[in-house]
């Protein structure tokens, strides 16, 4: 047996203003199964997350509450943690970023940037609220394009247009919070020299520590040259004060991943024997890996191993990155009832089912993972109630009316139980690259040839003809073994199911190594049914609850990320170049725009392409309501689409559009000055 790793594991610490979703599940629930797969192994694997306790977001809510931030953050850790604990989520420990091991080590790291020579000053200019006397983050301005002249729009970018530009540049501005007309005004920031780092971080980036395709994403970052960082905000702001620097506060995303460290920490000073410097020393052995979504990965595989690196710490191993979660294939929506909070889906449905779900469906990459209901309903019922508890379902009354209940001795088909054995270390290595849809295939693969073999031994059968009883002990035997070897493959998804199967087995806490043993001569206790099958009305009425809770609450699935620097960013899958020059983009015309009579989503277009006119039906109906008001717009098409017949005609191209759907869609069209027929390059 090889040594013993040792491992720390974060999940992205979740912002204390909001509950936690389904989406953010993924990612708990992901970061759990790999945990756990590691302490089932024999690892020493620590798994530390924190609330995201900073930042003005935090602070307006808890205005707004009439509560402390301090109260408001305490409620939402409560709330989280309850959450996480019924989803089996089994932290070593749960802190908060609101912590004095936190304030400690960020000023720590903070001085130690600075007196290397990492962090400058200089003066920015930025609208500030005269009734509220605070600055204002992009995204709490408001006011009219500058483009198109569509009101109401936040301060870096225009949802009608699409068009990109600084908050100075808003014809109009509001406060968000107050109302009132913003003033420009100076104030001293200071900057984290990220720039310092690129060389550094070119390498790391490339050091196996990341996914291919989120190298190449921030190899576009790292290309382009880097930025410095603003790491400060100026009060009011609820965060730690920078040292030395009264009104000056750290930006949330300074003290956030320090936070990881923070909770680490926590744990160690109360831990004994748990040593923080061999984690985190400069020379630790010991393997770190983040688990992130796709949407925080600049700060993550940039700015924090830079901050590392620059105050003397080890860097992390890996970062793990996943992609979002869509359910029934859309982004989740509170009118469809599929922004599904974490309670409502505890309120319906047991955790078991949407981690072996998420574990069916998870593979290494950033791709996204759907959630389709009905799918979810099919695979919960036929994988884990069909094929894994069936097993010991079907056997365990022949053991307990022929035999007590006690598993006769012997191997009733050694080949099977060579097959489990053999199948053993690839499901391993599936968990540990974090293949778990891998890893779940090849169990059911191996459940689906134990119920083949019970199903032609039938000891149903068997059991009603004379002199027949040894057979059926034996096959029956061999079953429950075959049952137990599934759950000690299984145990890292399904944690409850497999400590009602080990006091149902009558054993130990299982490990992974037990599947190399089998049980004979053994006494199980009473059989009781261990899953039971997804009710389809269950899943209904955890939607119309949905529908229901989130109607008035916050809008988005994360929080306050940026003000202009490197922002999220979500990563999309690669294509060539030579895919990409494929495409016709074309600058259209729109010469005319009619609803389709009996086509209650569809317009019919007729485009100026500067040569010819094309006709494409396109499903943007709900968005255009007047269609006429489209006419004399640009737009961009693709071209060379292949013409697709219709009921209403032929569609010879398609029109290029963003947002989710219904009325939250937008045309794209080019800055002025461009040419209908003009390519897009
Ligand atoms: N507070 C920051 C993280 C700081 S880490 C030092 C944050 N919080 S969050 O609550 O918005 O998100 C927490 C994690 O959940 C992130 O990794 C994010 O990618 C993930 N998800 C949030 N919504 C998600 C989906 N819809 N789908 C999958 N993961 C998602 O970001
Ligand atoms: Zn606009």
């Amino acid at each position: 047996m090889s040594e013993p790793r040792k491992i720390l594991v974060t999940s992205a610490l979740p912002y204390a203003n909001g509950s936690i979703h389904l989406g953010h599940m993924l990612e708990y629930i992901q970061t759990d199964m790999w945990t756990r797969f590691q302490k089932h192994r024999g690892n020493q694997c620590i798994y530390v997350c924190a609330d995201d306790a900073h930042g003005s977001a935090i602070m307006l809510r808890a205005e707004k509450e009439g509560i402390t931030p301090e109260q408001l953050i305490a409620n939402v850790q409560a709330e989280h943690s309850a959450d996480f604990a019924e989803f089996l989520v089994d932290f070593d420990n749960f802190h908060s970023t609101h912590a004095e091991e936190n304030r400690e080590l960020s000023s720590q790291i903070y001085l130690k940037l600075r007196d290397a020579g990492h962090i400058a000053t200089r003066s920015v200019t930025q609208y500030f609220d005269p009734e509220k006397n605070m600055f204002l983050a992009d995204r709490f301005i408001k006011g009219t394009c500058p483009k198109c002249g569509t009101e109401d729009q936040y301060g870096d970018n225009c949802e009608k247009c699409g068009a990109t530009y600084a908050p100075t540049d808003l014809k109009d501005p509001k406060s968000a919070i107050s109302g009132a007309t913003p003033v420009l005004r100076d104030s001293q920031h200071f900057f984290f020299k990220l720039p310092d780092f690129q060389e550094m971080l070119q390498t790391w980036t490339r050091s196996g520590t990341l996914h291919d395709a989120v190298a190449n994403k921030l190899a576009e970052w790292l290309d382009s040259g880097l930025q410095e960082w603003d790491i400060s905000r100026d009060a009011p702001y609820f965060g730690f004060e920078i040292p030395g620097e009264p009104g000056k506060y750290f930006y949330v995303w300074l003290d956030a991943p320090i936070g990881y460290m923070a909770s680490f920490k926590n744990l160690c000073d109360r831990t004994p024997g748990l040593d923080f410097d061999a984690f985190w020393g400069k020379d630790s052995t010991a393997e770190v890996y983040h688990f992130i979504g796709k949407d925080i990965v600049n700060f993550h595989a940039l700015f924090w191993p830079a901050m590392l690196e620059g105050a003397g710490f080890r860097k992390p191993t890996g970062i793990n990155v996943h992609g979002y979660l869509t359910v029934n294939g859309q982004k989740m929506s509170k009118s469809r009832g599929t922004f599904i909070k974490a309670r409502t889906y505890l309120d319906h449905l047991s955790p078991e089912y949407l981690r072996y779900y998420y574990a069916a469906k998870l593979g290494r990459g950033v791709d996204d993972l759907d959630l389709n209901l009905e799918d979810f309903v099919q695979k919960v019922n036929s994988d884990l109630v069909g094929k894994v508890v069936n097993i010991a379902s079907r056997c365990a009354g022949f053991i307990h009316k022929g035999n007590a209940g006690v598993l006769v001795a012997g191997n009733a088909a050694p080949e099977l139980t060579d097959a489990f054995l053999a199948a053993a270390p690839s499901i391993a290595d599936a968990y540990e690259s974090r293949d778990f849809a891998r890893a779940m295939r090849e169990i059911m693969a191996l459940a689906d040839r134990a119920n083949a073999w019970i199903a032609d031994k039938a000891p149903w059968s068997l059991a009603k003809q004379e002199g027949k009883q040894d057979e059926v002990q034996a096959i029956c035997a061999l079953g429950i073994n075959l049952f137990r070897q599934l759950v000690i493959f299984l145990k890292p998804v399904l944690p409850l199911l497999a400590a009602d199967a080990e006091a149902f087995l009558n054993v130990a806490p299982l490990t992974w190594n037990d599947h190399q043993t089998l049980l004979s001569n053994h006494q199980l206790n009473a059989f009781k049914p261990l899953m039971t099958r997804i009710d389809a009305t269950k899943v209904q009425a955890m939607i119309d609850a949905s529908k229901e809770d989130l109607a008035a609450s916050q809008t988005d699935t994360g929080g306050p990320t940026g003000n202009g620097e490197l922002t999220k960013d979500p990563l999309s899958p690669e294509i060539d170049f030579d895919a990409f020059a494929a495409v016709d983009l074309r600058v259209a015309l729109i010469v005319k725009a009619e609803a389709v009579e009996g086509a209650d989503k569809l317009l019919r277009l007729t485009l100026d392409i500067g040569d010819e006119q094309r006709n494409v039906f396109s499903g943007i109906k709900s968005a255009y309501p007047d269609p006429a008001k489209l006419e004399g717009r640009l737009t961009m098409m693709i071209a060379n689409l292949k013409p697709r017949k219709m009921r209403f005609g032929i569609s010879e191209g398609m029109v290029m559009a963003a947002g989710p759907g219904g009325e939250e869609i937008y045309l794209l069209s080019p800055d002025s000055g461009a040419k209908p027929g003009q390519r897009i390059k």
